[in-house]
């Protein structure tokens, strides 16, 4: 019963630490790919100032030796590209060299398919502070993106582990924090269980020795019969009451009852005979189609038999005189499907979503019939629950509602 509960409490501490995890995950992954990309920035600027201070000039142009080399350049890796005023390259070193045009403006420039990035250092002639052009400085990206990479794992694996260790810490805190809750509930289950068992025999007694009573009128005022009559009535409905209440907890605690193989068939037939004189003493049509297969299903007779029990009262209690009440059953594909049909007031959309809860009655029923107590739907559903089956109901106020059981083949 509190499954449902328990892992809709597990999902949302798993959502919730996801969240958290997600954030500082993206929270961490920028800081570092920041301050690594700062660095490479950093280290290159300096080389390239170093580089572009030491530079040579004839007639305002830059003039770089044939045969320079530049210590501290890593030709794998980095590249120095000189490039005048124009855009024209001069002179290169390195193997790693940025295709994209010398964009003078931007002082870094990256070139993700190569995965290079550069930055352009103005060089600056020191005799009449002109510039000249510009030192391109360029690094592969490549040990930069494969540190992105590994990071990115470790941050993929840890986040896995932590979820993994989320759901198993959160299997057991939820245990832990619904346990109380089961506990408390079977406490409650079990009362209701033994409240009503324990009254079904005094009020046995009230009905016999009121019954006993009422077997000697003549002795008794005309008053005085009358309230034994009321009290009857009462100690029915409150029975009935009590053995609702009973088969409710019973069902709760899923107790093993004895299964059988029931011929649906027979029972409802057997039903439609039962209620045919409360229909007629309404003015009320009930008929019922018998299924051209013969429909079997596993379950217990007492329950099944209640079920529909619950459903014809029901449509018979909610129907109008002249109206028309028809019970079917068919085989639809792997489901058994029984519908209880009725020309009835029927229900507004509201009270459909109320209609299995226990104690639920419309306002209307509750003045007009005061035979119920609201756990005949809820019994019925729990029933159709414990054999593998399901209640579904459509209706339309002032024309009527049609209940549907279906149960597995
Ligand atoms: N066939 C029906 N037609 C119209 N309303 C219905 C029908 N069956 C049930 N209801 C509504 O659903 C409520 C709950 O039904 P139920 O659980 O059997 O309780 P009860 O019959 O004791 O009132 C009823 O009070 C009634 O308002
Ligand atoms: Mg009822």
């Amino acid at each position: 019963m509190f499954q449902k509960t328990r892992i809709r409490l597990l999902l949302a501490y798993l959502g919730i630490f996801a969240s958290i995890l997600s954030v500082f995950a993206i929270a961490v992954r920028t800081v570092f790919v920041h301050t690594m990309t700062n660095q490479v920035v950093d280290k290159l600027t300096t080389l390239g100032q170093t580089i572009a201070a030491s530079s040579g000039f004839k007639n305002g142009r830059i003039q770089v030796q044939d045969n320079l080399s530049v210590r501290d350049l890593d030709m794998q890796r980095q590249s120095l590209q000189w490039i005048d005023i124009q855009g024209n390259i001069i002179y290169v070193q390195g193997n790693r060299t940025l295709s994209l045009p010398s964009v003078v403006r931007d002082s870094i420039q990256i070139q993700p398919n190569l995965s290079l990035l550069s930055i352009n250092i103005p060089i600056v002639d020191t005799y009449n502070r002109r510039l000249v052009g510009y030192l391109r400085v360029s690094q592969s990206l490549d040990e930069l993106n494969e540190t992105f990479r590994k990071l990115d794992l470790g941050l993929a694996g840890g986040a896995v582990i932590s979820l993994l260790l989320v759901g198993l810490g959160g299997i057991f805190l939820t245990r832990q924090a619904m346990e109380p809750i089961e506990k408390s509930f079977d406490r409650l289950q079990q009362f209701t269980a033994d409240a009503s068992h324990e009254m079904r025999s005094p009020l046995m007694a009230i009905r016999a020795s009121s019954q006993v009573a009422l077997r000697y009128p003549e002795g008794m005022r005309p008053s005085d019969a009358e309230e034994f009559n009321a009290i009857m009535r009462s100690t029915e409905r409150l029975s009935r009451l009590t053995e609702d209440l009973l088969m409710l907890a019973r069902l709760d605690k899923k107790l093993a009852s004895t299964w059988e193989n029931i011929k649906l068939a027979e029972i409802l037939k057997h039903l439609a005979d039962q209620f045919q004189a409360q229909a007629v003493a309404k003015n009320l049509t009930l008929s019922y189609q018998p299924p051209n297969d013969s429909l079997v299903i596993k379950g217990n007779s007492e329950q099944i038999l209640r079920l529909f029990i619950n459903l014809i009262e029901n449509s018979i209690h909610y129907t109008p005189p002249d109206g028309k009440i028809n019970i079917s059953a068919s085989l639809l594909g792997s489901w058994l499907e029984i519908k209880v049909a009725d020309t009835g007031c029927g229900m507004t959309a509201e009270q459909l979503e109320h209609i299995f809860d226990r104690f639920w009655r419309s306002d209307t029923s509750r003045s007009q019939w005061t035979g119920g107590s609201g756990l005949g739907l809820a019994i019925a559903k729990s029933i159709a629950e414990s054999h593998g089956g399901k209640i579904t109901v459509t209706s339309q106020l002032e024309v009527g509602s049609c209940f549907i059981v279906k149960f597995p083949k």
